[in-house]
């Protein structure tokens, strides 16, 4: 992160008013000195949130969550460190010296002109005399030119017409062959795609990485030919319209997730911008990950067949246990999203999307399937199926009613159907999982350091503090958060707490840099407090190396080294007690 000079991030940060900046997203209260608002990082209704004007941080009393303008900008928006220092600057009319983003794009920048240029070549193929059945096509499939447009949708031809152009250009074949453009046999190279319809997918920032290839002419198998997995095309990290989407997704707080290209592509022609699509029936977790950091609901609606249905009940099974809440979607009479829409228009899907149902209605039908429930057997492995189902749910209202509803339709005692679940969830282990992880308790003495940590990161004179009354902690992980906020202040001077996160961003003990400032409660500084902070923390730290060297005495065999050990201890102890007093 260090392409952005300290001096230019902080002058940005400086020239920003953290307050102004929160409250364009949400409402702040002025109460005393600092303002409050509803915290947007977890489920809330009452403002627990605190912005400090003086300090430029915010901090959520119920979260914790706290960090400054660039962490809020970062968080609430979901973008990058570079983007959030862009946004802000380019909000308060500041221009940027260094280019923002350098890293990735000069890694990379190569490869990214490259499949704009690929892009680009297929997109101007789709235009020429051959393209013309390739055009009909799309027209067929009710495309407009607008559409076509804008997800850059082209067109390969054959004669390895690709490669013939691009082995001209500046990259070298094995560049081609490694992004999974061009592919080779004994003799020569030839173009991966041939008489396909070029629709290019990106990656979560917008970078096109792949393609996928529809044949058009005939059927041809694969249906569809997707590019290679490459160091830059992943398909299992990748959300086809994510990079589209996500603005839309921001605003509707909701995100419909489909399964074909084709789905996504159709509902946004007819403005259903927030949708985005798997390529597929599986989800991996970089997929949930990307979903979950769009902080919005999820609704699953994929294909209405038996493959889309499992992949449904798959899918679901496999965000419930990620604890992340969603709803469902089955349409019926059509194939999928796109055909639905094209036979019943917008406003019916967006009806489906309206009356979208919960996972737990969405199990029992599917597990009802193939079943004849009059049946004894098939009835107890259909109630058997509902528990086991149940059990990975978090919501222990919802387990209830569904199953007081399993009681009821099917004339089941209620006492035997919560005892199996119990049993169930004891199994799978499924009560431990879900209660919030546990953190570790800690110690007095840890927290004194923490606290002390807190201090110096809050202002110089605390920093001298240290220096002159402690000097260093003994502990490892102490000391090095220690010498990170040193060195922050050798290099400037000064401390403000506001830069000072964001420098954190950028060191390996962010997270514990962060834990303290979540965790250390703010009463009002003092230095008298600090004072006695200090004290406690070398009473602590002199207690702790008496027990060391006690130890040490009591297996040392050498009697004059014995003598020497108890003399320090002495010495040691005389010196705690005298502070004592
Ligand atoms: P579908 O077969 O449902 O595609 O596969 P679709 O969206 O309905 O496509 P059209 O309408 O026939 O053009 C869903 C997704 O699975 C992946 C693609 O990403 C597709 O969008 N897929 C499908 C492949 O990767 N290869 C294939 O051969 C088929
Ligand atoms: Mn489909």
């Amino acid at each position: 992160m260090s392409f952005i000079s300290q001096d230019e991030i902080s002058m940005i940060r400086n020239s920003a008013s953290i307050v102004d900046v929160i409250s364009s997203y949400l409402p702040l209260t002025q109460k005393g000195k600092n303002y409050f608002g509803v915290c947007p990082f977890h489920e809330d209704h009452s403002p627990s949130m605190s912005v400090s004007p003086e300090k430029q941080i915010y901090k959520c009393f119920s979260c914790g969550a706290t960090g400054n303008v660039f962490t809020f900008l970062e968080n609430y928006l979901n973008i990058s460190f570079a983007e959030a220092v862009s946004l802000l600057a380019n909000q308060l009319g500041i221009a940027i010296q260094t280019p923002l983003l350098k890293k990735k794009v000069d890694q990379y920048q190569k490869e990214f002109d490259l499949m704009n240029l690929a892009l680009r070549f297929f997109q101007n193929n789709l235009y020429s005399k051959e393209g013309e059945r390739a055009r009909l096509y799309l027209k067929e499939r009710g495309l407009l030119e607008g559409t076509i447009k804008e997800f850059s949708i082209g067109l390969a031809l054959d004669k390895n017409l690709f490669f013939s152009l691009f082995s001209k250009k500046e990259y070298s074949d094995s560049l081609l062959e490694n992004l999974g453009l061009i592919s080779r046999n004994e003799t020569q190279f030839y173009d991966v795609f041939q008489n396909r319809i070029m629709f290019p997918i990106h990656d979560l920032d917008g970078h096109v990485v792949g393609f996928t290839a529809r044949c058009y002419l005939y059927d041809m198998t694969p249906k569809y030919l997707n590019t290679k997995e490459t160091y830059l095309f992943k398909k299992g990290h990748i959300l086809f319209n994510y990079h589209r989407a996500k603005e839309n997704v921001r605003l509707t707080k909701q995100v419909l997730v489909v399964e074909g290209n084709m789905d996504a592509i159709r509902l946004s022609s007819v403005g259903i911008k927030n949708v985005v699509a798997l390529m597929g029936t599986s989800l991996t977790k970089e997929q949930i990950e990307a979903l979950k950091k769009l902080r919005s609901q999820i609704v699953l609606m994929l294909d209405n067949d038996e493959a889309g249905e499992r992949a449904t009940f798959q899918i679901g099974t496999l965000l419930e246990e990620n604890h992340i809440s969603f709803l469902i979607v089955r349409l019926s009479g059509e194939k999928d999203p796109d055909s639905y829409v094209l036979q019943n228009g917008k406003e019916a899907i967006l009806e489906n999307v309206k009356n979208a149902i919960s996972f737990v209605d969405f199990q029992l039908n599917y597990l009802k399937k193939n079943k004849n429930l009059k049946e004894a057997s098939d009835l107890s492995e259909y109630i058997k199926a509902v528990i086991e189902s149940l059990k990975s749910n978090n919501d222990a209202i919802l387990k209830e009613v569904t199953l007081q509803k399993l009681a009821n339709d099917y004339n089941i005692s209620y006492t035997v159907l919560k005892e199996q679940l119990g049993n169930e969830e004891k199994k799978g282990n499924y009560i431990v999982k879900e209660k919030p992880k546990e953190k570790k308790k800690k110690s007095g003495y840890e927290k004194i350091c923490e606290e002390i940590l807190y201090y110096m990161m809050n202002d110089v004179s605390y920093i001298r503090l240290y220096q002159t009354k402690l000097g260093m902690f003994p502990t490892q992980e102490h000391r090095l958060i220690a010498n990170e906020i040193l060195y922050y202040y050798e290099m400037n001077k000064t401390m403000h707490l506001a830069d000072f996160i964001t420098y954190a961003q950028t060191t390996n003990v962010k997270d514990a840099i962060m834990d303290i400032l979540r965790n250390v409660e703010t009463n009002e500084l003092t230095e008298k407090a600090m004072l006695e902070l200090i004290a406690h923390a070398k009473k602590k730290i002199k207690e702790q190396t008496i027990e060391k060297l006690k130890i040490e005495l009591s297996k040392e065999l050498d009697e004059n080294k014995k003598t020497a050990l108890a003399l320090k201890i002495v010495e040691i102890k005389g010196s705690v007690s005298d502070e004592n007093n």
